[in-house]
């Protein structure tokens, strides 16, 4: 058919249709010899059109390019992976952390240390932790808990002890602690003379007062001795008395988990607690303490805050041993 097209063209004009036939056999060689090239080039990959790069390319770049957009998708891909990982990090370590390590020994203390400013709620539970016959040399340590922990104190100091912790003392109530009188050198007030019992309280009123600087109304007396004749001469000085309703015997334990039980067992809101400060078994016990009883609600206040929490009187002469409510 294309023959006609080709060389054809003078003798098709001739007008005889038989003609194509005899074309000459140049014609049919030259013919035969082009197709023969051009099949030769095709399979021999030379054929120089389109196709053959277009073919290459394919198999070579297409995979490139097939590698390249998964590579650049997968980098994409691993970036948000990896965004997510430090998310996860954030949430694993802590749930990690929980079950891991403290499940064992600490599941229970779920509740968190409350802040060491919160104001004073008279309607939630609170206690007067005191320490007597100090200052000595662990009250400073016993300082550095509250400070970490949080809560306060009531110190009452012997008097011949303040000179070698003046500044144990002056620190105890910069940091807010009350300071009360524990006598000058732990006598029984109630054997001694009315002018003993008076030398006793002013004198370690007046030290207290030149070291810390703070004017002092609490008196604890040593063994918790008291009678009216102590009353009265406190009465007449203003002074407060101060005992305690709960004793964990700190003193003779000598033993951080005993102490520690037997406060934990026996506290309660608006008590009053007997501890010493000059045996380092105490301020271990407190090192526990003073955290757990926060994290259980307990507000730890000095004696006055506790006792005047709800509206109730510290009446000079009168004895307190826990806080009484004015509706009780
Ligand atoms: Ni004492």
């Amino acid at each position: 058919m294309e023959i006609e097209f080709c060389g054809g063209k003078g003798r098709a004009m001739a007008g005889k249709r038989e003609q194509p036939n005899k074309r000459p056999w140049w014609l049919w060689g030259l013919l035969a010899v082009l197709v023969a090239a051009g099949c030769l080039l095709f399979m021999c990959g030379g054929f120089p059109t389109g196709n053959e790069p277009a073919e290459d390319l394919p198999v070579v770049e297409e995979t490139p390019l097939v590698e390249e957009t998964p590579a650049v998708e997968e980098v994409p891909v691993e970036e948000p992976v990896e965004m997510p990982e430090p998310e996860e990090k954030a949430e694993v370590p802590e749930d990690g952390v929980t079950e891991e390590t403290l499940p064992p020994e600490e599941e229970e203390p779920k509740p968190e240390l409350p802040p060491k400013d919160l104001p004073l709620d008279p309607e939630k539970p609170m206690i007067a932790l005191t320490f007597d016959d100090g200052p000595g040399e662990h009250t400073a340590r016993l300082l550095d808990a509250f400070d970490t922990y949080g809560g306060k104190a009531t110190f009452f100091v012997v008097g011949r002890n303040i000179n070698a912790y003046k500044d144990v003392l002056k620190r105890a109530a910069e940091e807010g602690h009350e300071i009360g009188s524990h006598s000058w050198n732990h006598p029984q007030l109630t054997k001694l003379g009315q002018d003993s019992i008076k030398e006793q309280i002013t004198r370690t009123r007046d030290k207290i007062q030149e070291a810390a600087g703070v004017e002092v109304n609490l008196l604890r007396p040593p063994y918790g001795a008291q009678n009216k004749t102590v009353r009265a001469i406190a009465g007449e000085m203003g002074i407060v008395l101060i005992n305690w309703n709960v004793d964990p015997k700190d003193w003779q334990l000598r033993n951080a988990d005993k102490v520690y039980d037997a406060v934990m067992n026996t506290v309660k809101d608006g008590d009053i607690i007997l501890c010493h400060d000059i045996h380092s078994t105490t301020v271990d016990a407190m090192e526990r303490l003073i955290p757990e009883l926060r994290m259980q609600g307990y507000q730890l206040v000095t004696v006055t805050e506790l006792l005047t929490a709800k509206g109730g009187e510290m009446v000079p002469g009168t004895q307190y041993r826990y806080r009484v409510d004015p509706e009780t």
